[in-house]
């Protein structure tokens, strides 16, 4: 797939305000600094298209990116910032609950997962509110940069670990915003459901 055109069409907070064009939608979910920005500006070739940020918690809007005006890549906020307040935090979990189960052109959810650590309680909470989702479902491992090679292995494994007492089994991909590793199986994956 060639990325010909991204446009910014807007950040929302409510499902009412989401465009209404009925273009399919990617979205990309994780823990606030898993990397959900940097592999969106990595997926789509863009460098600052997707503000990334060393502080957590720093896309608070669902960004909707056009891409080759004919699909939408969006960017969800993070979640587990321990410095959010509960209010907030509840606030989060019914927009992105709504967003996932009820947006109907919702066709795909790429779930972000530091490679390098084990699935958090919160994770493991989104891959089981994903259930509740018509959508696809992908497990993204991120950062696998920073990993030998024995390592990614075991990274993966450990996802599949996490998920089988869930009843989940799903694609895991191992990629890297720093070194463009994974871009290609993603750009499959995507293109299969978009
Ligand atoms: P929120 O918007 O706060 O939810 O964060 P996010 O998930 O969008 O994370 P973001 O892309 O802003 O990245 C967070 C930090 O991780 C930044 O300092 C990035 O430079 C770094 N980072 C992201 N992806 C990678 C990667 O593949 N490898 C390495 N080494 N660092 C990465
Ligand atoms: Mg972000």
């Amino acid at each position: 797939m060639k990325i010909a055109s991204v446009d910014f069409v807007g950040g929302f907070t409510k499902l009412s305000q989401m465009p209404a064009d009925r273009f399919p939608e990617a979205a990309f979910i994780g823990r606030s600094n898993v990397g959900k920005s940097s592999l969106i500006n990595r997926l789509l070739q863009r460098k600052n298209l997707a503000r990334t940020s060393g502080t957590p918690g720093k896309t608070q809007q669902i960004n909707f990116f056009l891409v080759n005006g004919r699909f939408y890549v969006v960017d969800l906020p993070g979640f587990g910032y321990a410095k959010v307040s509960k209010t907030q935090r509840a606030k989060w979990q019914k927009t992105i609950g709504h967003y996932l189960t009820e947006r109907e052109t919702l066709k795909v959810v790429f779930q972000l997962v530091d490679a390098r650590h084990k699935p958090t309680a919160l994770d493991e909470e989104v891959m089981i509110l994903l259930k509740e989702s018509p959508a696809e479902h992908v497990v993204v491992l991120t950062k696998s940069d920073k990993l030998s090679g024995n390592e990614r292995q075991k990274a993966i494994t450990r996802v599949h670990k996490t998920m089988a007492p869930l009843g989940l089994e799903r694609p895991v991909l191992l990629t890297s915003a720093e070194d463009g590793r994974g871009r290609p199986e993603l750009i499959d994956w995507l293109s299969l459901y978009i």
